[in-house]
């Protein structure tokens, strides 16, 4: 297991938004955190990045306790998130953009990122600002495997993008997961759930409420008009 969090809670001022969130992700697994709008679900992400300090409860990453650690120190141990906005540099070019994130040491250099991201490669001259809302995306992916993670955590990676460049993404984070990362992934389209996922998990007010593997997940048509009002298309 890479990640064990433990009955954790998370404050915003007094607002009692995470009301002990526990969930677990094994080695090279990838693990969807589903839920309606509001759940907590970015929440968890941050409070296990230490973007928000937890208020109760334990995470560890790799066998230790990261809780109540600042974000660059959690980031250093591997633990990298790529947020909802995704906070591409668009004055810098891609290829500037993704050598921000470069770690001396990581196995995810230039190459290795323009072989899984072709478009990068093409666009490694351009400015962040002239690449389209899918190859920003692409850009923050990358960014973040060239900083080393061996848990990665995307927050809704393809909202508002086009059908086409979703299967896209979806192929990248195929090959990505297969290379080795453990994923946690916040999405709301069930399809790209359903396509990448190992094992589901769905937070409701900020505690989970359902745990399944991708199999179950499929057959419990009743859990998804249960818990996120939608049925799968
Ligand atoms: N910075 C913040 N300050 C105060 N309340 C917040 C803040 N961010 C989120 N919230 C509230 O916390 C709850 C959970 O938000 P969030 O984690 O963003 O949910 P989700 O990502 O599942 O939509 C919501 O009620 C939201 O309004
Ligand atoms: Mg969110």
């Amino acid at each position: 297991m890479i990640l064990d969090v433990d009955q954790v809670h998370a404050h915003y001022a007094k607002s009692h938004v995470l009301q002990g969130v526990s969930l677990q992700v094994g080695d090279g697994e990838l693990l969807t955190l589903l839920g309606r709008n509001g759940a907590g679900k970015t929440t968890t992400l941050k409070t296990i990045a230490g973007v928000v300090a937890p208020t109760q409860g334990r995470v560890m990453f790799r066998g230790q306790p990261v809780q109540g650690m600042p974000p660059h120190a959690i980031a250093r141990q591997g633990v990298c998130l790529v947020p909802e906005h995704r906070g591409i540099f668009k004055l810098l070019t891609v290829e500037e953009n993704l050598l921000l994130g470069l770690r001396k040491r990581s196995p995810w250099q230039l190459d290795d990122v323009y072989r899984i991201f072709p478009r990068l490669k093409e666009r490694r001259r351009n400015g962040g600002g002239q690449l389209s809302g899918g190859e920003q995306q692409m850009l923050a992916i990358g960014r973040a495997l060239m900083n080393a993670p061996k848990l990665l955590m995307l927050d809704e990676p393809v909202e508002g993008l086009a059908p086409v460049i979703v299967e896209e993404i979806v192929a990248q984070l195929k090959a990505i997961k297969a290379s080795g990362v453990a994923i946690l992934l916040v999405e709301q389209n069930l399809e790209v759930c359903t396509q990448l996922a190992d094992r589901h998990c769905i937070l409701e007010q900020g505690r989970i409420v359902y745990t399944a593997d991708n199999k179950g997940f499929l057959a419990d048509e009743d859990v998804k008009d249960r818990y996120l009002g939608v049925g799968l298309a």
